[in-house]
């Protein structure tokens, strides 16, 4: 029999019994959860990603609900075996759910949560991180004074991008997409081109009156463009940020013929899923345009990199941390509590799942709703008034 699994048990005497399968940041989640009458058991096993059958076993015989991660392979196995434990509530602490097979969940009752609302502008910060570092070329010219080559000021010394003035481009110009889009064109008076099925009204009023507002102070209005396709954003923009979600159709949405559309001198930024793009053809494009940077929060097959990624100068890489800030993370860890807390308290869910601040006030108790399950007509949640 495996050995089981390393678990810190809070309020022992809990009526139902929930599970984490990470340990989460913060302290509110847990103390929501044990004044509520929940018995929480959190995985502190070492290893980093969980597997099905390590789940399997921290489901056992009786669990309400479990909170789980975006590394885990949440599908029929896990959900149907948490059903049989008598469980109808799954949260992942991601606004992401690509490892969720939401069907199978919907086929057993389970409500999947998510947790949108917290992780905007902590993960455009994170794209703008990217993008200044590729541009300025940061993580190369950290690495050249640590080597201690640095013998005195050069001309041509990591000579990299000036942002003012060229154009950023945006494929995907929702919730994230957008507040990157606004850091970069009201910080760096960049102008705008996107792509979205949908039209960011919101976003290009926010950039015509940015743009008055410069032309009325005397200097260079910015602009912005919405794209009739995809393609148009890749052959006109210098730095491009991909923030689409993961699905059968943006699985490598960014392959080797579309990196040949683009400027040679182009950068380009993802935080959104590794899968997005072809991290193979990116590979080669990179070692073939030398002046081609790119800056990547997520890889093809994490936590692993495509062969010859990480030896690239012309790449900054990072491991998947575009939400990690404190306030985000721990917000997370609560509105994924919240949702499962919800579904078993047999609370309705949140009205406007992006807008999610009410949970996150630690001054005041949260509202007797789940925040955000994306299932939640499927498996006829009902819609809170409050
Ligand atoms: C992180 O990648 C998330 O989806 O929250």
């Amino acid at each position: 029999m495996a050995k089981p699994l390393q678990i810190e048990v809070h309020n022992p005497n809990g009526k139902y019994r929930v599970i984490s399968t990470k340990p989460m940041p913060g302290t509110r989640w847990i103390n929501l959860l044990i004044e509520q009458n929940c018995r929480l058991e959190i995985c502190t096993q070492k290893k980093t990603i969980l597997s099905v059958e390590d789940i399997l076993a921290l489901i056992g015989d009786k669990c309400d609900g479990v909170i789980g991660q975006l590394t885990e392979d949440w599908g029929e196995t896990l959900f149907s075996a948490l059903s049989r434990a008598g469980g109808k509530a799954f949260s992942n602490m991601a606004v992401g759910y690509n490892n969720v097979d939401v069907n199978a969940a919907t086929k057993y009752g389970v409500a999947v949560g998510n947790t949108p609302g917290v992780l905007t502008e902590t993960t455009a910060e994170l794209a703008a991180s990217l993008s200044l570092a590729a541009a300025r070329r940061i993580v190369e010219a950290d690495e050249y004074m640590r080597a201690g080559l640095y013998e005195g000021w050069l001309p041509h010394l990591f000579v990299g991008n000036l942002l003012k003035g060229q154009t950023v481009g945006v494929i995907g110009a929702g919730r994230i997409g957008s507040a990157y889009a606004r850091m970069m064109v009201e910080g760096f008076k960049m102008n705008l081109i996107y792509y979205d099925l949908y039209q960011a009204t919101r976003l290009e009023k926010f950039i015509t009156a940015y743009g008055n507002f410069l032309k009325a102070n005397g200097e260079e209005p910015v602009t912005w463009k919405r794209a009739t396709s995809m393609d148009e954003v890749l052959r006109e923009a210098d730095v491009i940020s991909l923030h689409p979600i993961l699905d059968k159709t943006t699985y490598h949405l960014v392959n080797k013929e579309r990196l040949s559309k683009m400027k040679k001198e182009a950068i380009l930024i993802n935080c959104s899923r590794g899968p997005v793009i072809d991290e193979v053809a990116l590979v080669e494009h990179l070692k073939a345009n030398p002046m081609f940077r790119v800056g990547l929060d997520v890889f093809e097959d994490e936590p692993y990199m495509k062969p010859g990624l990480a030896e690239m100068k012309n790449a900054v890489i990072v491991p998947h941390i575009a939400s990690a800030s404190k306030w985000t993370r721990e917000g997370m860890a609560t509105l994924a509590a919240l949702n499962v807390l919800g579904k078993i308290k047999g609370y309705p869910v949140w009205s406007n799942p992006n807008s999610v601040e009410v949970f996150l006030d630690e001054k005041s108790p949260p509202p007797a709703a789940c925040p955000s399950i994306v299932n939640s007509k499927a498996i006829g949640l009902p819609v809170s008034k409050l």
